[in-house]
């Protein structure tokens, strides 16, 4: 089915915007929604750890959480898709409605609070695609009655060793109370110490790299973000995805009959906080710690001023509620123009070019 995306959009519209959801996840299971022409421009591959992605956009965290529909997503154009956050034990998280559009701000607000099947129906999903290729990533969290938090983490990881690209460590959710607590000094060296253990351990197992990431929240002070990455280099994580949903509400928000609502925002209103943070951070890690800018992009020219911000590889969720599955080859096109325009070879060319610019600005705002 080609997606017309305003005749689509409107339908998918009349759904409550978790129902829409589960329809997209229906609709790429059974291939309903069409697979696009590939984009393979050399100048958009980007090589980290030993993974090779064809190209620097990903699916983040949160779409799809139960690993259902990873392959469906690469074949949209996704350079890698992240699944989850998995949590140990199911879990029905808070209850509904809970995820709310401000279409006319193009953004979301959820507090879904990590629903996700647990584990092991995941990890037979998982197994049954081993050997499909591509990139893809398991973001894992904990559970909400979890008695050791840490734990769930580092099981996460050893469960899906042998079958994540890459691990993200959401510490990052504010729909789970105290989650982001995980984020103080003293929690996160010891979160990231049991972590990091468990990482190398598998490593050795699983013969190849599995590298680690820590997925962090835009609401921090500059003194938080300080102690963060601090930990994050001391205990050598593989990289720090930036960022997740914010609290903050914006007296900018144009969708005044939802702005209320609890949970997260995300969306293009996210854009400028995230990549501030993510700029910041850039500065905290220096250059070679990769870095996955999120938050906000919307087209091809967004993604590219993450990565002009600092970050390698850029994610995104929001706007494809608003923007259809047409939208990840119509952002690489974009991205692409971008760079014959400015005339660069790779995107190593155009990485930080306005990383000071995003870093002097403050992280509160409005
Ligand atoms: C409905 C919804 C559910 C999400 N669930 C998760 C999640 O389970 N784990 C996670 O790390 N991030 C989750 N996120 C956050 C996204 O991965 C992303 O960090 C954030 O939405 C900012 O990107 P965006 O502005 O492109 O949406 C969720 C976001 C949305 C909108």
């Amino acid at each position: 089915m080609a997606w017309n995306k305003s005749l689509a959009q409107k339908l998918l519209f009349t759904f409550s915007p978790e129902n829409a959801h589960s329809l997209a996840i229906a609709a790429l299971k059974m291939g309903l929604i069409k697979d696009l022409p590939a984009i393979n421009d050399p100048r958009l591959r980007v090589k980290l750890w030993d993974l090779d992605f064809p190209n620097p956009l990903g699916m983040a965290a949160g779409f799809d959480k139960n690993a259902e529909v990873p392959d469906a997503l690469l074949r949209l154009g996704f350079g890698a898709a992240e699944v989850g956050t998995l949590t140990p034990l199911a879990q029905p998280g808070n209850p509904k409605p809970r995820m709310f559009r401000l279409a006319k701000d193009e953004a979301v607000i959820n507090r879904l609070g990590f629903n996700n099947e647990g584990h092991a129906p995941a990890l037979h999903r998982l197994e049954q695609r081993k050997g499909n290729g591509g990139i893809v990533g398991v973001n894992v969290g904990a559970n909400k009655d979890s008695e050791d938090r840490s734990a769930d983490y580092v099981k996460g990881i050893e469960t899906f060793a042998s079958l994540a690209s890459y691990f993200t460590i959401n510490i990052s959710s504010p729909n789970t109370p105290g989650l982001r607590d995980l984020q103080a000094r003293e929690a996160l060296d010891d979160l990231l110490g049991r972590c990091m253990d468990k990482r190398n351990e598998v490593t050795a197992s699983a013969g190849r790299s599995v590298p680690v990431l820590l997925k962090i929240a835009p609401d921090v002070t500059e003194f938080g973000l300080d102690d963060i990455c601090a930990v994050a280099i001391a205990r050598g994580v593989d990289g720090m995805i930036v960022s997740n949903t914010t609290l903050d509400r914006y007296d900018s928000l144009k969708d005044v009959a939802q702005k209320s609502e609890t949970g997260g925002l995300s969306g293009k209103p996210l854009f400028e906080k995230a990549t501030i943070a993510l700029a910041k951070t850039r500065q905290r890690v220096g250059p070679d710690m990769p870095l996955v800018g999120v938050g906000g992009v919307h087209d091809g020219i967004s993604a590219i001023e993450k990565i002009r911000a600092g970050a390698n590889l850029v994610q995104f969720y929001s706007s494809l509620v608003y923007g259809g599955p047409g939208m990840v080859r119509q952002m690489l096109v974009q991205m692409a123009d971008y760079l014959s325009k400015v005339e660069a070879t790779s995107l190593e060319d155009i990485r930080g070019q306005t990383t000071a610019d995003w870093a002097a600005k403050e992280l509160t705002m409005e």
